[in-house]
């Protein structure tokens, strides 16, 4: 039996006892923020067994995609090591919400392995959580296993939770012993041993209980099974094969590897690498399609640990190439057809794999150079990694901490884990000192929610009114003079939330007047406002006054003009990019809109004036905006609401409706109809971090006013060229060209400007021991300029090694090279223009001692030359250490 028909058969197993076929939930749980990746068959009926969700069917069939590959449930490490492990999976699971209990789902497990599956009852072993005795006597005298072959184990083994909250309960496992052939030792027994004779099958679990953030457990409204069955595993049994990679799908993925890695694949732990490949090959790609990418945050940041461990595996199979992404058409013609999204993603995948080997690969062989580097100075096996190296490569060659230790692993070294924290640390905190001089210190909600633990939630009137009268209910006393936080029993201002910046305006009582700056809100929905005291003192503002609020109402339709627009190019984003683009963060305010989500490359202008003439049309057709208050949030969800990803929405949501275009789950202030949002212009696109870029637009006064100053500096140009309107650009290329004709022919002169700018503080220092490196980038100087300056350079003294960059639209050049005084072999140039060529998104290279190389991603450039002034610091630093 192949695996599809393993799993058609089960699933036709349970549709014929009665339940109904569903199909997997989303590998990538965007609307689950406790958990990281599906990790088993239940976490879509999670609802379901706690009953706050109803289905018509009390039973329900599945074959869910799991990842498990970080949180509670994590193989990552024994994959590619063991017969059974894998990060990527397909869960088979039966499931009863509250109809049959832990009797019939033992008969009906044991009638399919044994009747249908047809296994040898004599190699079933079955395991039971200890206090269950109930279990027990099930299996032994309802189902007829012999007393000998049934073991009860502790709550590490047989009691089942989904993750540190969730659904969970006792739990009794199908185990297949591979037979004494496979033993690991004389001693070698169920439970106590975790080798791969005993293979455990599927897991029934008896669901009772929800586990509570504080740690007790609530029972669930009835008892309820949850059972999963991995598909590998028991294709492997069927097949007679020794490990999950020999069943027919994962070898045929490893058979693809052999043939794109042109290296065959053996057994043992020689065969590690095309073992890791193939898995990883998978969990990627689902997580790709369920709308995940490789990042440095969260579930991202997994699947980017993933691709890098799969990269270095290729690289021991001498791939210095991307070649990962050459599998994905063939695992899309093999899991297809039973998951449509892989087909529908398949570009996607292909080309967002692609681009992150490529990103690894600029700087894997580095890290691998310096590591190999590292372990020659050390003193064999058992020594231990220092911290400072596994930080480098951590922080200049991408390789994420348990890639480091896997390669410590394989020689027999130990990385120094807490001494790298402590670096991770104190680079954290100097970041966060970094950042703090230009952010405004955020008000500390945690503030908020101790003094507002008292107090009951504020009710918000600004949906439908700009003022209304209300009662002073507390106040805060702030942190400069005249400064207070007063909090209303009701308010017309809305508090910061969903990326809607606060109101502002007043609140006047009996002999005081307050301007609002801003209004913030606790988590339990206690709203503060951060004022100022323009008149009154402290008699007579205090508790229980009376109080009449009024809202700045020209700032609140700029603040709602950009949030209906948020919700307009959102809904554009996605017919023009792709369904896969997700929101990631926004902010709505009164003078512009940012709106943050998930791409993997640039959004080009084409799309961009595309995604702009889209929403001005939704603007133009004046349509109205609907909201449905306290809608029900299975409802919402039913509607096609989008959410959210990583928000926790309560039972009852607000949804927010433009009629055939845009639809979702926002508690935000809306314009009534589209018309009100006025000319709508997209001003800038760029990159947040890695698969995040940002969008900037203005709608209302603030697109009025960008009009007019475009309009004045036309005007002014062209009054200044003396040519129409029309010809400016014609005028200004041709000017620009001429320029740049005359500098080449004089380019001594120019050299020594250059020189000077350098010597006059253009351009950073990097220490580099008791000299320096220097890096400078200029937007005119063509690569002659650079050489010339290279040339003086090479011979200052207190210059150890330089980095000159220009840049232009449509790609960045640059030459780096060490001064005459560095003997060769202390660093080569051409690799580290490698390096920053690889974050540029180009190539190039050269000799030791000067090398040229250049790349489209201008805005990168900045990062490529901290990153090889980094390295060029690291290596002098090595050099001068010994
Ligand atoms: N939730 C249980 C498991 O993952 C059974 O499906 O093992």
């Amino acid at each position: 039996m192949r695996v599809a028909e393993i799993r058609s058969k089960f699933l036709e197993f349970f549709r014929e006892n009665g339940h109904e076929v569903v199909p997997s939930g989303p590998v990538v749980p965007h609307e689950d923020p406790t958990l990281l990746f599906a990790n088993a068959g239940m976490n879509q009926f999670k609802s379901v067994f706690t009953g706050e969700e109803k289905r018509d069917c009390p039973r329900a069939a599945s074959a869910q995609k799991c990842i498990r590959a970080g949180g509670k449930h994590n193989d990552l490490e024994n994959v590619g090591y063991t017969a059974r492990h894998l990060t990527f999976f397909e869960m088979l699971g039966n499931f009863s919400f509250g109809d049959y209990f832990k009797k019939e789902a033992c008969l009906l497990a044991w009638k399919l392995v044994t009747d249908d599956l047809g296994l040898d009852t004599e190699r079933l072993w079955i395991s039971v959580f200890e206090e269950d005795d109930e279990a027990r006597d099930i299996w032994r005298d309802e189902v007829g296993v012999s007393a000998d072959r049934i073991v009860g184990f502790g709550e590490k083994d047989n009691f089942w939770s989904m993750g540190d909250v969730g659904p969970c309960g006792p739990c009794s496992e199908i185990y297949f012993d591979r037979g004494e052939e496979n033993a690991c030792g004389p001693d070698c027994v169920l439970g106590v041993c975790d080798c791969d004779r005993w293979l455990e099958i599927w897991n029934l679990v008896f669901m009772q209980y929800e586990q509570q953030p504080d740690g007790s457990r609530k029972a669930l409204p009835s008892p309820s099974i949850d059972t999963g069955m991995g598909l590998e595993r028991i294709t492997m049994i069927l097949q007679g094969k020794d490990t999950v990679f020999e069943t027919d799908l994962l070898a045929g993925i490893i058979d693809q590897v052999a043939v794109v890695t042109g290296a065959k694949q053996t057994s043992g732990v020689e065969g590690t690498p095309h073992r890791v490949i193939a898995d990883h090959l998978r969990t990627l790609c689902f997580a790709i399609a369920d709308g995940a990418f490789p990042s440095n945050e969260d579930r991202g940041y997994v699947l980017r640990r993933i691709l890098r461990r799969a990269s270095r595996y290729g690289y021991k199979l001498g791939m210095e190439k991307p070649f990962i992404y050459k599998l994905v058409p063939y695992l899309v013609g093999e899991m297809g057809d039973a998951y449509p999204e892989l087909r529908s993603h398949q570009d996607l995948i292909v080309k967002l794999i692609q681009s992150e080997e490529k990103q690894f690969l600029s700087t894997l062989r580095t890290g691998i150079t310096r590591f190999d580097d590292e372990v020659s100075k050390l003193e064999g096996e058992g020594s231990t990694f220092p911290a400072d190296a596994a930080f480098f490569l951590h922080d200049s060659c991408g390789f994420p901490i348990d890639l480091t230790e896997q390669m410590g692993r394989e020689v027999g070294i130990e990385v120094d884990r807490s001494g790298f924290e402590k670096l991770m640390d104190e680079q954290r905190t100097r970041s966060r000192a970094g950042s703090k001089s230009t952010e405004a210190v955020p008000v500390s909600k945690r503030e908020f929610d101790r003094v507002a633990s008292d107090l009951p939630p504020t009710v918000f009137e600004g949906y439908s009114a700009l003022e209304c009268e209300g009662e002073l209910l507390a106040l805060q006393v702030g942190s400069e003079t005249g400064k207070l936080q007063v909090v209303l029993d009701r308010t017309p201002f809305y508090a910061e939330s969903g990326g809607q910046v606060g109101d502002s305006g007043s609140i006047e009582g009996d002999g005081f007047r307050l301007a609002v700056d801003d209004c913030q809100r606790s988590g339990g929905g206690v709203f503060f406002h951060d004022v100022t005291v323009q008149e009154g003192d402290l008699e007579s503002i205090r508790k229980g006054a009376g109080v009449h609020s009024v809202v700045d109402g020209i700032r609140r339709s700029e603040i709602i003009r950009n949030h209906t627009a948020t919700h307009l190019l959102h809904a554009a984003l996605r017919q023009v990019v792709g369904e896969h683009v997700l929101q990631k963060g926004s902010r709505v305010a009164p003078d512009r809109l940012r709106f943050d989500v998930s791409h993997y490359e640039k959004i080009d202008r084409q799309q961009l004036l595309e995604i702009e003439g889209i929403v001005q049309d939704w603007v133009l057709r004046d349509v109205e905006v609907l909201t449905h208050p306290d809608t029900p949030i299975a409802e919402a969800k039913a509607m096609g609401a989008m959410a959210l990803f990583g928000e926790k929405y309560g039972d009852r949501v607000r949804v927010v409706e433009i009629p055939e275009f845009s639809l979702e789950l926002c508690g935000g202030v809306h314009c009534q109809r589209t018309g009100e949002i006025g000319p709508f212009i997209i001003v800038s696109e760029g990159s947040v971090s890695s698969g995040v870029r940002r969008i900037e637009a203005l709608t209302g006064t603030g697109s009025a006013e960008r009009t007019r100053a475009d309009e004045d500096l036309v005007h002014h140009l062209s009054q200044f060229l003396k040519v129409a309107r029309e010809d400016v650009r014609d005028r200004i290329e041709s000017l620009v060209e001429e320029n740049r004709n005359l500098r080449s022919g004089k380019g001594r002169v120019e050299q020594t400007d250059y020189l000077a700018q350098l010597d006059g503080g253009h351009g950073e220092r990097w220490t580099a021991g008791d000299a320096e490196v220097v890096t400078a980038a200029w937007e005119s100087a063509t690569v002659d300029d650079l050489l010339e300056v290279a040339d003086a350079l090479k011979r200052r003294a207190g210059v150890r090694a330089f980095i000159l960059a220009t840049s232009a639209d449509d790609g960045v050049r640059f030459v780096i090279g060490t001064s005459g005084e560095v003997p060769r072999g202390v660093v080569h140039c051409g690799e580290v223009a490698k390096q920053g060529a690889g974050i540029l998104g180009g190539g190039g290279g050269g000799k030791p001692e000067m090398a040229q190389a250049g790349g489209k991603e201008v805005e990168k450039l900045p990062e490529a030359l901290e990153a090889m002034a980094k390295t060029l610091q690291e290596s002098f630093s090595a050099v001068d250490q010994g």
